[in-house]
């Protein structure tokens, strides 16, 4: 990976990424958790390295290999991937948010194993995880943020309201609704979006597309920077 200068376009650049899916424990032996697999966001890991990035990755669990050259942090709930994020966010030029974080946790943990009951329900309460990538875009000083939605209907409509209702600088739309694209999939499509504009990524591999929108990111950026 040794592109020459021009074909760099985020060299000396700090660049993050959140990956994968959160896990929400419920006692010491369950989760709640989904089906991301993590491979878009270790595909962007690794589009961002060979663009010249300096990448720190923050995963929840997931089956993967780490990218060549990029710093990862593991965490498992979305509280730990909120602490990770926060704790090493002052120093990046771009942040992206790819994980599929639980949007609620269980409200409390038990400290042992839940036992069943007589009854034939069983209530847990939730509560609401923080949004980190919306955290993030309202920092004084915020870097360039780019948020991802996976919808199964009125894509752009539920794009571009998180777009704006989150402050984001750009966001990449797929529809998980069509067949063979998004969560566990090894193809996908994104639109994405940006105040001022909107691109088509057609369908392709995860390391053909993350090289896509890479190099949209990257060019963005460049522009506004
Ligand atoms: N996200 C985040 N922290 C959360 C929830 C979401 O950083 N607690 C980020 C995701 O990584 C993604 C973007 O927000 O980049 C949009 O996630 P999505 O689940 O589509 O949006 P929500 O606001 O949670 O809306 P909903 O699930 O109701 O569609
Ligand atoms: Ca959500």
């Amino acid at each position: 990976q040794h592109l020459a200068p021009k074909m760099q376009p985020l060299a000396g650049i700090k660049l993050m990424l959140t990956a994968g899916p959160t896990r929400e424990p419920l006692d010491p032996v369950r989760f709640l958790s989904n089906h991301s697999s993590g491979k878009m966001g270790f595909a962007l890991a690794a589009a961002a390295a060979a663009l010249g990035a300096e990448v720190t990755l923050v995963s929840g669990p997931v089956a993967l290999a780490t990218p060549a050259g990029v710093t990862r942090i593991d965490v498992e709930s979305a509280r730990q991937m909120h602490q990770a994020v926060m704790r090493h966010i002052g120093s990046q030029h771009i942040f992206v948010a790819c994980a599929a974080v639980a949007d609620y946790a269980p409200r409390t943990v038990a400290e042992q194993k839940i036992k069943k009951t007589d009854s034939d329900t069983l209530v847990i309460e939730l509560t609401k995880n923080p949004d980190i990538v919306a955290e993030v875009a309202a920092l004084p000083g915020k870097p360039f943020t780019v948020g991802f939605a996976a919808e199964t209907r009125d894509v752009e409509k539920y794009a571009r309201d998180k777009l704006s209702r989150k402050g984001l600088d750009m966001i990449a739309a797929n529809d998980v609704s069509l067949a063979g694209q998004g969560f566990n999939s090894d193809d996908n499509a994104l639109t994405v979006f940006w105040p001022a504009g909107r691109a088509e990524l057609p369908l392709a591999g995860k390391t053909e597309l993350a090289r896509h929108l890479m190099t949209l990111i990257a060019e963005k950026y460049n522009e506004t920077h």
